[in-house]
C-alpha cells in the first residue's frame, strides 16, 4: 500500500520476514489498525512521548523494554510463548493426542469464533477508556492507563495474527471486522455486553481492570490450555501482560478506599453512606461498595 515496510517494525518470534502470505495480510491490516487507533484510541496525548513498556521478545530480556514512545508509533508485536516439545491435549475427547499445529477442520468454525470473541474485547476496552486521559488523577495513573491501552492493542494483534495465519480468507475478513465494530455503537456494537458499557470515570476504570480483566485472565487461562497449539502459546504470552492490568485495578480501588477512610477519619464521619464526604473530593464507601457489587455480579 506504500513503500514503508511496516512489517519490519513488528517485533515477532513467528518468522514474519519469511512468511510472505502473512506479511502481505499484515501490511494490509497495519495502516487500518493505525487509523482505528487514532480515531478510537486515547483522545489527545497521541503526540506525547509516553514512558511505555514494549515487549520485543518472550524471554526475560525481551518482554519488558522501557522507553519513551509516541503511542501511534508503539511497536505492537506478535509473540508466542515457546513451543513445548511433545505437548499433549489435556482434556476432552482428544485427551492424550498430540496438540494440533494446524486448525482441525471439524473445529475450524468454533475456533475461529472463540478467537474473534477474544479479539473483539481487546480494542473494545481501548474504546471504552478513550476519554480517561483528560481526567487522570496523576501522571502515574495516566501512564498506567496508556500502558494498559497499548497492551490491549497488542492482544488484538495476537488474535489477528492467528486469524490471518490459520484461517485464510475468512480469517482476514474477521480481522478487518475487528476494526469495524465499535464499543457502544447502536449498529455495529462489540460482541460482548460488558464491552459496550461506558467507563466514564476512573473508579469505573479501576473496577474494570479489577473485575473485567480478571474475567479476561480466566478466559485466557482456559485458551492457554487449547489443543490448538498456536492459540495456547499466543494466550500464554498475553497472560504475562494481564497481571499488570489487574494490579492497576486492584491498587487503584485500594487507593480510592484508603483515601475515603482517611478523609472520614479526619472529619469525624462515621456513616459509610454519608455523601457529605464528596465535598472533600472523595467518594463515599457505600457508593464504592455498590460499584463493586455491580461489577462482581455483572
Ligand atoms: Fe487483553
Ligand atoms: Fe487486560
Amino acid at each position: 500500500m506504500s513503500d514503508v515496510d511496516y512489517t519490519a517494525l513488528i517485533p515477532n518470534n513467528v518468522d514474519l520476514a519469511s512468511d510472505q502470505r502473512l506479511k502481505r495480510a499484515l501490511e494490509d491490516w497495519y495502516p487500518k489498525y493505525i487509523k482505528w487507533w487514532k480515531a478510537s484510541g486515547p483522545v489527545g496525548f497521541q503526540d506525547n512521548e509516553v514512558y511505555l513498556r514494549t515487549a520485543v521478545g518472550v524471554d526475560a530480556e525481551g518482554w519488558a523494554k522501557f522507553g519513551y514512545v509516541k503511542m501511534p508509533e508503539y511497536r505492537w508485536g506478535i509473540l508466542l510463548a515457546p513451543q513445548e516439545e511433545g505437548r499433549k491435549i489435556a482434556f476432552g475427547r482428544h485427551k492424550g493426542e498430540p496438540v494440533w499445529q494446524e486448525v482441525p477442520g471439524e473445529y475450524r468454525s468454533m475456533l475461529r469464533r472463540l478467537i474473534v470473541i477474544q479479539g473483539d474485547t481487546e480494542p473494545a476496552s481501548v474504546e471504552q477508556q478513550r476519554y480517561l486521559g483528560a481526567t487522570a488523577p496523576s501522571l502515574y495513573d495516566m501512564r498506567n492507563l496508556f500502558q494498559v491501552n497499548v497492551e490491549e492493542g497488542r492482544h488484538l494483534w495476537a488474535m489477528v495474527y492467528l486469524l490471518q495465519k490459520y484461517f485464510g480468507r475468512d480469517g482476514r475478513e474477521e480481522a478487518e471486522d475487528l476494526l469495524l465494530r465499535t464499543s457502544g455503537d447502536a449498529d455495529k456494537p462489540r460482541i460482548l455486553g460488558a464491552f459496550n458499557e461506558e467507563t466514564p470515570d476512573w473508579l469505573s476504570f479501576f473496577m474494570f481492570t479489577t473485575f473485567t480483566d480478571r474475567d479476561g485472565k480466566m478466559q485466557l487461562e482456559s485458551l492457554a490450555t487449547s489443543g490448538f497449539d498456536p492459540l495456547a502459546r499466543t494466550t500464554r504470552f498475553m497472560l504475562t501482560e494481564e497481571g499488570h492490568h489487574m494490579f492497576v485495578g486492584r491498587t487503584g480501588v485500594e487507593r480510592v478506599i484508603q483515601r475515603t477512610c482517611e478523609v472520614m477519619k479526619e472529619h469525624g464521619v462515621t456513616d459509610p453512606a454519608d455523601k457529605d464526604v464528596r465535598k472533600y473530593g472523595v467518594i463515599d464507601l457505600a457508593t464504592i461498595q455498590k460499584k463493586i457489587n455491580f461489577h462482581y455480579s455483572g
